[in-house]
């Protein structure tokens, strides 16, 4: 089987790593991939000299779909993986579809589940799937009303796809008018912010529960926590994910029955419903109140950095899981995992989320390769002249397994003692939550 991975990040590095270990798979290609992806060798654990004779590299923009038809058609493609969801909001499942090619992914209109915050909310309060209380602004003017009515704290998010970064929790009225200002005034994220939506702050502990689906059931994978905040404690901005661990001890045993019986299959069958089938992935971000869970955003594809911790503890194949959800024939499939844990740690460039530097070169990656149970997923890096260089805002994902989660944490802090470039910062506290204290000295 000939596998197109369409993405740049480190989910698309790890989903290339764990196709590759597939003995359907003869050939991956990857459009446009990264400075990782290009030299996968570089992984360790299995097979890392299979992998660079299986991969190869295209240079495609991941929302050039048109271009991504014709390579496909061309280079005999049997399936491809969309990784990031500005390709999916395009329509290139459509796109494929309508040229007879085979695509992991939902169509445009049921991408709109996280292409628009207001068409997912409107799905969730239409289906009563337990999410927040919401109202939805096209005039400013309104919107500052509505928020003085209200108070704080308050959250405004932007309608459309702002790269994880739409989002304000804010705390003081000031805060909030700003953020109705930047949205909706200054356009900082174009039309994605013409339209807002305002909606009560929730309390509790947040989990990523993604699941494949095709259309009518669904697939869960280790249920994993994401870290958005830029600084330790969960302070500082919202960023697109600063790490991430699986399974997330606050999925209980008693808790995932109620999660997709409450969240994820009551969507999967009202986008059905809607005549809109959801196939490919359904992530629900939640939050775990004391009234139970509630949905603050879907998103139609694998969370980055949460498929970087989740797929090192796959047993199974993908290829079949995959295979089988874009052919509707998921409730044959089941999926096994390796006991134990693993933890993502990000590495960014100073400066992220805001403005930052690129082409700092980057220092120590090769320490890693006879590491055990600790390696690289690359996000934005380069080749530059045989130097890896920085090239994008999340730059590294160094991720580590063991059998618990203090042993995966250590594990991949360990490997990021070796690592260095201009700028670099991380989190030291990734699953804080879950352990009660950090592991990675300050
Ligand atoms: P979203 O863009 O909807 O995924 O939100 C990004 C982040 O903002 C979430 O992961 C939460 O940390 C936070 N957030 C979003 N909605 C709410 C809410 N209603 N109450 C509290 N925090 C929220
Ligand atoms: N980690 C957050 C996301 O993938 O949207």
């Amino acid at each position: 089987m000939r596998v197109l991975v369409v993405g740049s990040g480190g989910r698309e590095h790890a989903l290339i790593w764990k196709l590759s270990q597939s003995p359907e798979v003869s050939q991956i290609f990857c459009a446009p991939g990264n400075g990782g992806i290009e030299t996968i060798a570089e992984i360790v654990d299995i097979g890392a000299e299979d992998v660079e004779a299986l991969a190869e590299f295209v240079d495609i923009g991941a929302e050039d779909v048109e271009a991504l038809a014709e390579f496909a058609e061309s280079r005999d493609i049997d399936l491809t993986v969309v990784g990031p969801e500005a390709a999916l909001a395009k329509g290139i499942v459509d796109l494929f579809e309508k040229r007879g090619l085979r695509i992991f992914g939902p169509t445009k209109a049921a991408a709109r589940l996280e292409s628009s915050k207001a068409f997912a909310k409107n799905i969730m309060k239409k289906h009563h799937i337990p999410t927040a209380q919401f109202s939805v602004f096209d005039d400013p003017q309104a919107a500052r009303a509505y928020v003085r009515q209200l108070g704080v704290p308050i959250v405004i998010k932007a309608d459309g796809l702002c790269g994880g970064k739409g989002t304000i929790v804010a705390h003081t009225l000031s805060e909030a008018l700003g953020a109705i200002d930047l949205l909706m005034e200054d356009r900082i994220f174009k039309q994605a912010g013409e339209r807002v939506i305002i909606e009560e702050r929730l309390v509790g502990e947040e989990v990523s529960v993604i699941v494949v689906t095709d259309g009518v059931t669904a697939l869960p994978l280790l249920a994993a926590q994401d870290h958005k905040r830029l600084l330790d404690q969960d302070r500082g901005p919202n960023t697109g994910g600063m790490g991430a661990y699986a399974p997330a001890p606050c999925m209980s045993a008693e808790l995932a029955p109620l999660v997709m019986e409450q969240v994820i299959l009551p969507t999967i069958h009202a986008m059905a419903n809607e005549g809109w089938p959801l196939k490919g992935v359904l992530y629900a971000g939640l939050m775990l109140t004391s009234d139970g869970p509630k949905v603050l955003e879907y998103n139609v594809r694998f969370g980055d950095p949460e498929l970087q911790a989740i797929l090192p503890l796959m047993k199974s194949d993908l290829v079949p899981i995959l295979d089988d959800a874009t052919e509707g024939r998921l409730s044959n499939v089941s999926c096994e995992w390796r006991a134990g844990s693993c933890a993502c740690v990000v590495l960014a460039a100073g400066g992220y989320p805001g403005d930052y530097a690129i082409g700092k070169e980057i220092q120590g990656t090769e320490r890693l390769a006879d590491q055990k149970d600790a390696f690289l997923f690359h996000a934005g890096t380069k080749r530059d002249r045989g130097r890896l260089v920085s090239w994008g805002g999340r730059v590294l994902n160094v991720v580590g397994v063991g059998a618990d989660l203090e042993a995966a944490l250590k594990r991949a802090y360990n490997a990021i003692s070796e690592i260095h470039f201009d700028g670099m910062i991380y989190r030291k506290d990734i699953g804080f939550r879950a352990l009660k204290g950090p592991v990675a000295k300050a």
